[in-house]
């Protein structure tokens, strides 16, 4: 279990009654070794917020009620960061939908449950942009929740991840607690799993270059048709605004986190390729799924309250590259 202690006190200490947040609070960031939830910690730290806490999935798996009842009454966090969960790309939730579904219902229930009776003030729940409807307007604000059909190669992570969101909203009507959910667009950045089966597009993308290039290999393979188009945030980028959002958010609809960009996926495998360096010719397999045509988050409401992201494509991929060179273990697969 990960402990940074920063001054001891009282978790009931007086804060000013507009602090959504304090430095004195100790806060538990759930899955702070994943990619988010490591972004996240840091993040916190670096804003002065030192009393944190953390465990691995092999010293406290969320899946099983009765360990996070203890974790809970053992370390009394006044906050939460909700970043564990089962996460996985386009083949790993198309052919694991029931584990997507029920891994992610049974975390988010047995964290929130636990909270609710150990009295955590302050909750932040991640959704993901992927759970919006597969035909949403574009960029899609968040009122398109549950308007449309969903994307079926992750309707079991999807399901999980909007009862979540239901689930912080019901929470805030019954029990008057300012709980909040953030919706954040496709991310990367160190961290992140490059495993060549399993991995997001971008981390995959790179990858699969990073190998041609030391291989010396002429041609690349990438899924889909390239046409697609999606958002990419740099994981810095979505800790930030976690951070400003435990500050300053207090409404129960949750909030787009995005870069308010949007690219086709053609266009990044040549910002990728350029950042590793790779010079050889890219082959589109056309037989694998392209999944949702066009993805953007409308993030005007976490604009206007006056948060940016700060990481470019180009630099964040040029940066990721160089973490994934420093960490070989990355590459699980
Ligand atoms: N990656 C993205 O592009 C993206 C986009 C939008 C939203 N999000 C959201 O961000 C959150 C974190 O995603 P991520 O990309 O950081 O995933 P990640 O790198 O795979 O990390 C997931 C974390 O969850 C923990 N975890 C998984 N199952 C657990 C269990 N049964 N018990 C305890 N801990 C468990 C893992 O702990 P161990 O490492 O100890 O095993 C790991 O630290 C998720 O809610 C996801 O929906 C991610």
């Amino acid at each position: 279990m990960d402990i940074s202690h920063g001054h001891e006190g009282s978790r009931y200490r007086a804060r000013a009654s507009s602090e959504l947040i304090s430095s004195d609070d100790m806060i538990y960031v759930a899955g702070h070794r994943g990619m988010v939830g490591s972004a996240v910690w840091r993040r916190l730290a670096a804003q002065g917020f030192d009393r944190l806490i953390g465990a691995t999935s092999s010293e406290l798996d969320l899946r099983r009620a009765e360990a996070v009842e203890e974790f809970f009454a053992a370390n009394k966090p006044d906050v939460v960061v909700l970043a564990a969960a089962k996460v996985g790309g386009i083949l790993a939730n198309a052919t694991y939908p029931a584990d997507f579904l029920s891994d992610n219902l049974r975390i988010q229930l047995n964290v929130m449950d636990a909270a609710l009776r150990h009295g955590v003030r302050r909750l932040l729940f991640l959704g993901s942009s992927c759970i919006y409807p597969k035909h949403a307007p574009q960029p899609i604000p968040e009122s398109a929740l549950l308007t449309g059909p969903l994307e079926q190669t992750n309707d079991g992570y999807a399901i999980a991840k909007i009862a979540g969101i239901m689930q912080v909203q019901a929470i805030r009507r019954q029990h008057n607690v300012p709980w909040i959910s953030a919706m954040p667009t496709n991310l990367y950045g160190p961290g992140d799993n490059f495993d060549l089966k399993f991995s997001h597009v971008l981390p995959a993308m790179l990858r699969k270059f990073h190998d041609a290039k030391v291989e010396a290999r002429h041609n690349v393979t990438l899924w889909g048709s390239g046409t697609p188009r999606r958002e990419f945030l740099h994981v810095d980028d979505l800790a930030a605004a976690s951070v400003f959002l435990l500050q300053h958010y207090n409404e129960a609809e949750h909030i787009n986190i995005g870069s308010g960009v949007d690219v086709a996926i053609s266009d990044l495998a040549g910002e990728v390729r350029d950042a590793v360096g790779y010079d050889g010719h890219i082959d589109w397999d056309v037989t694998m799924p392209d999944g949702t045509p066009r993805k953007l988050l409308d993030v005007s409401r976490l604009t206007g309250m006056g948060w940016k992201p700060e990481i470019s494509l180009g630099d964040g991929v040029a940066a990721t590259y160089r973490w994934f060179l420093d960490h070989p273990e990355a590459r699980r697969g």
